[in-house]
């Protein structure tokens, strides 16, 4: 049996053309879309997810058509916190109409495509040894395939929100050159931080600015007398911003009832924004607003 490395060539497959072809309907679905921004972080479970659903929850309240693209192949978790699980996607000829929920938000993820809960996704390799390099390969072409055939339709914001790792950021900025700007979540914990700051490397790598830092979790809301505790013992999240030398954009508490509202499929902004985390996403959001949508240099950020 002939292994890929005796095939000759592309085998015939035309697979450069191909990728070209896809990648340049990539770059033509992506005109219609005024910005891209990846919210990452190298660290999991920080709430990049929590950040990307209750962002666009905050855009689409102030009337921007938002979109967000789950490019978390293998955990994917934007369907249920946008209460779009379950729904079909039809495949027509202008490419797949993403689902839309309650608030408007256009969402595609892999998990609208898998067959059943208990299928995971997996990228079968030749040998073992090769199973790092072939994953990151089929990941992209994965996301490729994604970004080529979503019919997202006129966009203001399209948000990506990426799984844990720093290497992810320079697929996607490799797939979308006009990637508009990253933004940074960590949680008030020194662990995340030594992460993070390498994501923060990695992000100054690709042409996108860093728009900036979100710390998440950063204290703890009661929902009894609404007063905020400390959870981590740590820097927060604006010295580090200050160290590294990017904006903070906020820091948003942790509360029970976020995790509720993601588990429940609706963004926690769209019932609770007078809350302190409500209040710090509508803020961040503002920020993030004026960082891709300034009109001129004269007009003076919202107050931080
Ligand atoms: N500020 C918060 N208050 C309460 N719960 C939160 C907060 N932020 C995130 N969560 C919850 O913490 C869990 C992890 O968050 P989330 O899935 O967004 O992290 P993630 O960084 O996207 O994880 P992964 O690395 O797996 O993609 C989720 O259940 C989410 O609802
Ligand atoms: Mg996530």
């Amino acid at each position: 049996m002939k292994k890929y490395r005796d095939i000759v060539g592309d085998g015939g497959s035309n697979i450069v053309g191909q990728v070209e072809e896809q990648q340049s309907r990539l770059r033509e679905r992506l005109t219609a879309v005024r910005r891209i921004v990846a919210v990452v972080s190298g660290k999991g479970g920080v709430g990049k997810s929590a950040v990307a659903v209750n962002l666009a929850a905050a855009f689409a309240r102030e009337g921007s058509v938002v979109g967000v693209l789950d490019a978390d192949l293998n955990g994917p978790s934007l369907a249920r916190m946008l209460g779009v699980r379950g729904r079909t996607l039809k495949v027509t000829e202008a490419g797949v109409p993403p689902a839309m929920n309650a608030q408007g938000i256009r969402v595609m993820s892999m998990d609208l495509l898998l067959p059943s809960d208990e299928t995971p996704l997996s990228w079968d390799a030749t040998t073992q040894a090769e199973s790092h390099v072939w994953r990151g390969n089929m990941e992209a072409n994965a996301l490729r395939e994604f970004l080529a055939d979503t019919a997202w339709g006129p966009l203001d914001l399209l948000l990506l929100d990426l799984p844990p790792g720093a290497d992810r950021l320079i697929t996607v900025a490799g797939l979308v050159p006009s990637l508009s700007g990253t933004v940074v979540i960590t949680i008030p914990a020194e662990v995340s931080h030594l992460v993070v700051k390498k994501s923060i490397t990695v992000a100054r790598e690709t042409r996108a600015p860093i728009l900036g830092l979100v710390e998440n979790m950063g204290g703890y809301v009661c929902p009894q007398c609404g007063a905020l505790g400390e959870l981590f013992q740590g820097t927060g999240g604006e010295a580090l911003a200050a160290e590294v030398g990017i904006p903070f954009l906020g820091s948003v508490p942790f509360d029970p009832r976020l995790a509720a509202a993601a588990d429940r499929g609706v963004p926690f902004v769209t019932e609770h924004a007078d809350t302190p985390s409500g209040r710090a996403f509508l803020d961040i959001a503002a920020r993030i607003r004026f960082a891709l949508f300034a009109p001129s240099p004269s007009s003076s950020p919202p107050p931080g």
